[in-house]
């Protein structure tokens, strides 16, 4: 999608379809003043009428009005104007977005920024969100299909009208806004395609092609090897199981002016988790394949700041494996040893993210980075605890906490802190080893943050535990492209 932005919009614009965000009290402005005051007044008597209310997220799509710009304008109500903020903005521009892929209008055209400011919101919020949720809109997952399914059309071209003075800043915001989309689009397919498909070498293959294709990436990949001789075996325990070999994928990318000690990125990428010898019950046992979607969100980022260009130094490491029963699969009570030595009693397989992702923890060690987020679908009990609204965030280092709930607010990509006291550890004394991968039945999201903080005392490090945001079920059933947007928003802040 082209973005433009100018200080006045064109008069006519071939196949476009002009946005309206008006709010509850029919008070109207810019554009909307414009062409009402060309139609004898048709857009105030929608509300008079109260065919059209105004409420959020609210949408009425018409046809043939003399003073607009395109040969169609939309409607789409923000509510109160006391009331709106960032959440009403998003609702209007998710509602428009979902009307507007359905007509076959190539340009959307809108003078909101000028004409519907929302309180507390600057321009450029404005356009970062309405830039990503028109971009994100016409998103379909396709690639197993052999006919195509029923796609919304893409837009082409967004055009914004601004105030000169701002203009500079409206467009690196919609330049982000489409780039994140990009982002979350490589998240989602990653997410959405079949486990048989997206194992852990076709990830390995798609950071290899990823670099291939930048001056600015480059890619190492472990192969069980490379880790066998690190003395990876919390890893390895949990893909010796599988058939498929398990990746530890290293993806470098450095901006052009190279800057200090880099943030790190780790995403839990099991490509598929049957629970292992512990099994999983066979209801919803597909969803599984979204185990791997911390993976692909740092895949996401990635292209992201393929298509940025930010002067950032940011590695991405998937911790990819697959979590299979089989003969030479881990045994409940099995004890293994860890890269850092510490030793582990796998009392349950089904906890087989901590696993691979203690391992990359140590790995990450030797890249001196000012943070570690590592990123993943952890626990059932983060679902239970915040549902699919907010991905919990724990780690060792306020800073970077801080830093995450800062670009969480800004990108709306919502992540709630919870405690990693002291009091939580001893849920993972174990009689026969450092430590047991699982707690009790209690607090399940934390005692998981607690073994991972085990791996991370020297770093600056935070976890995000995205099992509820990630992906929906239902009828729905898909991954979201989450928390994409929020880790940009991070790197891009720092
Ligand atoms: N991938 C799951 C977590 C999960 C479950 C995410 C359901 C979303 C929905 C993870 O590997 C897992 O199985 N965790 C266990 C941990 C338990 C055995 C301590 C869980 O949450 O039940
Ligand atoms: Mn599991
Ligand atoms: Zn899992």
């Amino acid at each position: 999608m082209d973005i433009n932005v100018t200080a006045r919009l064109p008069k006519t614009i071939e196949n476009a379809c002009q946005i309206l965000f008006v709010f509850d009290d029919g008070k109207l402005k810019g554009a909307a003043r414009k062409i009402d005051a060309a139609s004898e007044n048709a857009l105030k008597n929608l509300f008079k009428s109260g065919d059209f209310k105004g409420n959020c997220g609210e949408t009425l799509l018409l046809h043939g009005f003399a003073g607009a710009s395109g040969d169609r304008v939309l409607l789409a109500g923000l509510g109160e104007r006391q009331a709106a903020g960032l959440t009403q903005w998003i609702t209007a521009c998710q509602a428009a977005a979902k009307c507007l892929v359905e007509t076959p209008a190539t340009t959307a055209v809108s003078d909101c920024l000028v004409a519907s400011p929302v309180h507390g919101l600057s321009a450029s919020d404005q356009t970062l969100h309405l830039a990503k949720i028109l971009a994100d809109a016409a998103y379909v997952f396709s690639l197993h299909t052999l006919v195509k399914k029923k796609q919304g059309k893409a837009l082409r071209q967004l055009m914004l009208s601004g105030d000169k003075s701002s203009l500079e800043d409206i467009s690196v915001a919609a330049s982000q806004g489409v780039a994140v989309a990009a982002g979350m689009a490589t998240a989602k397919n990653l997410g959405n395609l079949a486990p048989n498909i997206c194992t852990p070498s076709y990830l390995a293959n798609l950071a290899e092609e990823m670099a291939q294709s930048s001056d600015l990436l480059t890619t190492t990949i472990l192969e069980e090897s490379d880790m066998e001789s690190l003395g990876m075996g919390a890893l390895l325990a949990v893909s010796n199981g599988s058939r498929q070999p398990a990746k530890l994928i290293v993806m470098n990318y450095q901006g052009k002016k190279r800057k200090g000690s880099p943030i790190v990125l780790i995403g839990k990428g099991i490509t598929f988790d049957t629970g292992g010898i512990s099994i999983k019950p066979s209801a919803t046992m597909d969803e599984m394949k979204f185990d791997m979607c911390g993976a692909a969100s740092v895949f996401g980022a990635m292209q992201t700041l393929l298509e940025l260009q930010p002067d950032a130094n940011v590695i991405g490491i998937v911790a990819a494996a697959e979590n299979m029963p089989d003969g030479n699969a881990a045994r409940p009570g099995d004890v293994v040893t860890s890269m850092s030595g510490q030793s582990i009693e796998i009392l349950n397989t089904d906890a087989e993210g901590r696993l691979v992702l203690c391992d990359a923890l140590t790995y990450a060690e030797q890249f001196k980075p000012s943070a570690v987020i590592d990123i993943a679908t952890l626990t059932g009990a983060c679902v239970v605890a915040l549902g699919d609204v907010a991905s919990a965030v724990i780690g060792n280092n306020q800073q970077t906490i801080d830093a995450l709930l800062t670009a969480s607010r800004k990108s709306a990509d919502h992540c709630w802190q919870l405690p990693l006291w002291e009091e939580y550890q001893q849920q993972l004394d174990s009689n026969f080893a450092d430590m047991a991968n699982i707690g009790g039945s209690k607090a399940g999201a934390i005692t998981a943050a607690c073994f991972l903080s085990r791996f991370a005392k020297s770093l600056n490090w935070a976890h995000l535990d995205i099992a509820g945001t990630a992906w929906k079920s239902g009828a729905d059933k898909g991954a979201t492209g989450r928390p994409v947007p929020l880790l940009v928003q991070y790197i891009l802040n720092k």
